[in-house]
């Protein structure tokens, strides 16, 4: 049976992820609606796994004898000011979330739910190389500047496999 407290993170963590699935859908609809062919595939394929993580929590907290509560979840922006401030604040809020997967670790060592603890190392990893891809596009973005955008666009479109079904 899962601790409450750690069961009452992994909740919490499911409207997080639910959330970032869909600040990345609107940037992804900024970036379509910009003529962005390929910084649009990029977001779709961002929030698909999102919302994979999102689904990760719901059902590890099933399995374990908790209850995944689906959450409301807020507006994210409906405007971007641009490329660069786009992919600033995708950094910030990795950065962010990156936050959020240390306190739900930490909660799990004081509630000593090493299990959780133990599966929580995934999103550790993922939170590593989530930021440092972000980060590896926003220094390609300084180096081409904001007038390269055209070929910023055409290179991050290779950056992603096939488009998933759902950004089809
Ligand atoms: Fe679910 Fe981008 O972290």
């Amino acid at each position: 049976m899962l601790n409450k407290k750690v069961e009452e993170a992994l909740v919490n963590q499911i409207e997080k992820e639910a959330y970032s699935s869909n600040l990345y859908l609107a940037m992804a609809v900024w970036a379509d609606t910009n003529g962005f062919e390929g910084t649009a595939k990029w977001f779709y394929a961002q929030a698909d796994e999102e919302r994979m993580h999102m689904l990760k929590f719901i059902k590890y907290v099933n399995e374990r004898g908790g209850h995944s509560v689906i959450p409301s979840i807020e507006q994210p922006p409906a405007d971007f000011k641009g490329m660069t401030e786009v992919f600033a604040q995708t950094l910030e809020h990795e950065q962010y979330v990156s936050s959020l997967i240390n306190d739900i670790v930490g909660v799990c060592v004081e509630e000593r739910d090493f299990t959780t603890q133990t599966w929580m190392q995934w999103f550790v990893n993922e939170q590593i190389e989530e930021e440092a891809s972000v980060a590896a596009i926003n220094d390609k973005l300084r180096l081409l500047g904001d007038h390269n955008l055209y070929m910023f666009d055409r290179d991050i479109m290779g950056m992603r496999g096939a488009m998933p079904a759902s950004a089809e």
